[in-house]
């Protein structure tokens, strides 16, 4: 085995290389049509999220960021609704059907280059974990090589999966092998192909139509287009990736574990530079859009999804869950809490143990405490639900005090109905109102009511029976059961 080739080197702006990549232009064309049948799954590989991201826009992004701007992805296996998760405006999609293999994917987007003079990049969608500057890397190792066709390769421990690169005794690449096709000597080859090239347009489709479905799948392998290549003497460039990760193919669910990993490690750091603590960051699973801002705390097994935005001098405690919610200032989430589509504004606390859910609005310092529930409510500022309380379907005024095990009975069976409490009331404890009622601006609600008309403000509501008190006779009083007479 040789793995002579040329290495991937930092491109200095204004060497030869980079000028003539500014020169050179480059486009790109993603594979995304494949079913990625080793996923098991019903929703198509490309489209699995890694930290709540679909796999194929973090290659998209790569891309992007590298300065290429013309971007053809290859679909076929759920093509709507791969199209569906890009951006259209910027991101052209063409049709692969059926998908006969890589090299047939790639003759799918040939229509798109009809009018393009230059070099195109080929990745596959399956690789999230690629950086702007490994692309950048290999553009200018291309072009300082003055090549027509170049291939990242990659050295691994274990090659098992990939197909293997075969070079001569020059160092140029002669051939791809995959693996169901590669004999025992080829199967020892540690140096890999990452699915990456590079190649000069016109020679790229005139190699795809040479490629032949001759191999253990019966395919079109976009990798035959290496020794075709050779075949009509052109050299075959090996750009080698020296840090592996970088490019590896998602296939399994134990890949897109590991590569799931290493983003969500990529965002840790991104949050812990931004000035926020993590006491335990490898227990924090922070989503891809998440903002956090500088000096909060996070502490351990918290896992932030979605469009999530906390602000400054929070304090997220153990055990806390927060999805598509805004988060405002010195804010405390307390042990155990979880929050959906929620909003938080400055200065309140939450939990511990509360759940927020869609549409719950919580005001400034508000209290929404222990096992207190509030969906599609607005609670007002300084206003306090501190125990055992459901909030449902409600508009809650500011300076409110809500008693312990309060509930808004919002549900008749058929339709949902609102209840209203104005600004400064006190509710007493364990009181229910029944859906629709208002209550007035400063009233009072007694301990164990059950509000069932409208009150006005400034007003005494209370609706229990009267307590009556009844002697009891000798022998009519609690008796231990049999179970509580056991040692
Ligand atoms: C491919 C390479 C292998 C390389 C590996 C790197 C081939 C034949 N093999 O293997 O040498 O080591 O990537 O990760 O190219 N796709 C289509 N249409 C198809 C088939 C696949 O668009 O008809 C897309 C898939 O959606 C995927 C990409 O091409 O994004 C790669 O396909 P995959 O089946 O994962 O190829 P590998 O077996 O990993
Ligand atoms: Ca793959």
């Amino acid at each position: 085995m040789t793995t002579r080739g040329q290495r991937a080197t930092f491109v200095r702006r204004d060497s030869p290389e980079a000028i003539y990549t500014a020169m050179t232009r480059y486009s790109a064309i993603i594979l995304a049509a494949g079913k990625g049948t080793r996923m098991k799954s019903h929703l198509c590989k490309v489209l699995h999220p890694i930290a709540g991201k679909p796999m194929i826009l973090y290659v998209i992004d790569a891309v992007r960021s590298a300065g290429i701007e013309k971007l053809v992805v290859v679909t076929g296996h759920q093509a709507d609704h791969v199209r569906r998760c890009l951006d259209q405006d910027k991101v052209e999609c063409v049709i692969q059907e059926p998908q006969l293999g890589t090299g047939h994917a790639v003759a799918a987007a040939k229509g798109s280059f009809s009018d393009f003079r230059g070099h195109v990049l080929i990745l596959c969608g399956d690789t999230p974990l690629i950086e702007p500057q490994t692309i950048t890397d290999l553009m200018g190792f291309h072009g300082g090589a003055n090549s027509r066709l170049t291939v990242l390769t990659m050295v691994l421990e274990d090659p098992t999966g990939y197909g293997r690169i075969v070079r001569d005794e020059t160092g140029r690449v002669s051939r791809i092998v995959e693996e169901r096709d590669a004999d025992d000597e080829e199967k020892r080859i540690r140096e890999v192909n990452t699915g990456i090239y590079v190649a000069d347009c016109g020679l790229l489709f005139s190699l795809i139509e040479a490629i032949r479905p001759e191999n253990a799948q019966g395919e079109y392998y976009l990798t035959d287009m290496a020794a075709e290549a050779v075949r009509r003497q052109i050299p075959v460039h090996g750009c080698v990736l020296r840090e592996s990760l970088l490019a590896m193919g998602v296939n399994t669910r134990i890949d897109l574990a590991e590569a799931s990993r290493e983003i969500w490690s990529r965002r840790r750091r991104r949050l812990m530079l931004g000035g926020v603590t993590l006491l335990d960051p490898e227990s924090v699973f922070v989503d891809n859009e998440v903002e956090v801002a500088p000096d909060t705390v996070i502490h351990h097994t918290v896992t932030l999804a979605g469009k999530t935005r906390i602000g400054r001098d929070c304090v997220i405690e153990p055990g806390v869950f927060i999805r598509d919610s805004l988060i405002g200032d010195r804010v405390n989430v307390l042990l155990g809490s979880r929050l959906d589509c929620a909003v938080v504004e400055d200065g309140t606390s939450v939990g511990p143990m509360a759940h927020l859910r869609p549409e719950a609005r919580i005001g400034k310092n508000a209290r929404i405490g222990n096992f207190v529930e509030v969906k599609k409510s607005v609670v007002g500022d300084g206003t306090k639900a501190a125990h055992l309380t459901y909030l449902g379907d409600s508009t809650i005024g500011s300076d409110v005090n809500i008693g312990c095990g309060t509930i808004t009975c919002n549900y008749d069976g058929k339709k949902k109905h609102r209840t209203v409490i104005h600004d400064g009331c006190f509710i007493g404890s364990d009181v229910q109102f029944i859906a629709p009622v208002e209550i007035g601006e400063g009233s009072l609600i007694g301990a164990g009511s059950t509000i069932t008309r409208n009150v006005p403000p400034g007003t005494l509501a209370v609706s229990r029976a009267r307590q009556k008190e009844y002697p009891l006779r000798r022998g009519q009083g609690p008796k231990p059961s049999d179970e509580d007479k056991k040692p």
